[in-house]
């Protein structure tokens, strides 16, 4: 067996961004113009009025203060609601290889490796741009990596799990080095005509650079321990698929994009995820109090404080789980390798931590790490 180091992160972000002000002030001009359109159903009792958003609740529920976005004109257009993607031909790079691409130049950069270096690609992501050929492929292609690529989706564990995933071959020996690659365009999955859920997601791409641990001398973060864990729930689903087209409905269906009961979802996930992170320290006899640092999924900030304070037995002290909410919003799977990208280069040799998501599955997956 052999030991496992994430020696590089990247992040692409998006240069556009929208406020909760800007997003709020479309979301109610585009309510406006339709309790217009349906006045008459409204005043005969056969349709409900739509009512207006708050930039107000959005903080105090989410923690979410703007979001950056691939294209925000879609999106604040009260008569459009979703973004605006110009279709590419075949033989352009595709939006998510693209992003990719972008994020994981900057994850060898900061490990000083080579690309053709690399023997694995994983794209781990919540949607993939379309069924074939995997993302992962043409981003290896994109790259001049070596080796195999193929792609993943476990939601917004999908990080988290790849890592597993991509550890686990070099703990084997069958690979050298793996890039975990997480382009994550929610935009494109939102609803953004859905009051409760409007404001939750941002678009972003985050890269992690595995190897294995032989001979490295530059800082890094050795690999200690990875968990993985699931348990089928529908309260956070979407049912897009390819078997859509051979349904005789084409309407624009809700399901067709991401649908949450966040009540449900926020009692049901917070005591699996800290039992999930207590016996994964336990069984690899850490205690809690030795960690420096969390990196949790990022959905709610509500959420994260509950589940650190949970681990830790005591609230976090600024600094020890750091959140990139208010700036990113929900970035899916990217939302942990972001915090833990931009927030783990004060750590000193020795200093454990501990990377965890969750999300649609359910799933949680953890990662065990520490300063070298
Ligand atoms: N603006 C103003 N008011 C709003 C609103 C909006 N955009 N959206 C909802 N409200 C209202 C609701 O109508 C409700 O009003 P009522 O009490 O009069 O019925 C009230 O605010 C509370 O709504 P609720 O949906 O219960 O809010 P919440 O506190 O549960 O927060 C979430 C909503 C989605 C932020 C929260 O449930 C959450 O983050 N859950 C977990 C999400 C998660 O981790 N998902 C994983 C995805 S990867």
């Amino acid at each position: 067996m052999h030991n496992v180091a994430i020696t590089g992160t990247g992040v692409f972000t998006p240069t556009e961004t929208v406020t909760n002000d800007e997003l709020v002030t479309a979301f109610n001009a585009y309510t406006d113009l339709w309790n217009a359109e349906n006045a008459a159903a409204i005043a005969a009792g056969t349709a409900e009025a739509k009512p207006h958003s708050s930039s107000d609740f959005i903080v105090a529920a989410s923690g979410i203060e703007r979001r950056h976005l691939l294209d925000k004109t879609g999106i604040l257009d009260p008569a459009r609601m979703f973004p605006r993607f110009t279709p590419r031909a075949d033989d352009q790079p595709g939006f998510m290889a693209e992003i990719g691409v972008d994020a994981a130049r900057k994850a060898l950069s900061a490990a000083d490796i080579k690309t053709a270096d690399v023997d694995l690609v994983i794209c781990a992501a919540s949607n993939m741009e379309r069924a074939y050929p995997a993302v992962a492929v043409e981003i290896q292609q994109l790259l001049g990596a070596g080796g195999f690529a193929f792609d993943m989706n476990v939601a917004c564990s999908s990080a988290t799990f790849g890592i597993q995933t991509a550890a686990d071959m070099i703990r084997a020996g069958s690979i050298r080095r793996a890039l975990v690659i997480n382009p994550e365009i929610c935009s494109a999955h939102l609803e953004w005509r859905d009051r409760d859920c409007h404001f939750i997601f941002g678009d972003v791409a985050t890269a992690t650079l595995l190897e294995r641990d032989e001979g490295l001398t530059a800082l890094r973060f050795k690999v200690i321990s990875t968990r993985c864990a699931t348990q089928f729930s529908n309260n956070i689903r979407n049912n897009n698929g390819y078997l859509r087209r051979t349904t005789d409905a084409m309407e624009d269906r809700r399901d067709m994009q991401f649908m949450q009961n966040g009540r449900k979802v926020f009692k049901e996930v917070l005591p699996l995820v800290s039992k999930h992170i207590a016996d994964h320290l336990d069984d690899a006899n850490i205690a809690a109090s030795s960690l420096r640092r969390l990196w949790l999924h990022q959905a709610n900030k509500t959420m994260n404080d509950y589940i650190g304070k949970k681990v830790l037995g005591r609230t976090p002290e600024p600094g020890e789980q750091p959140n990139i909410l208010h700036d990113y919003a929900n970035t899916s799977s990217a939302g942990s390798i972001i915090a833990f990208s931009k927030h783990s280069n004060d750590m000193a040799s020795g200093d454990k931590g501990l990377i965890c998501s969750f999300g649609a599955g359910y799933s949680v997956g953890s990662v065990i790490v520490e300063r070298a």
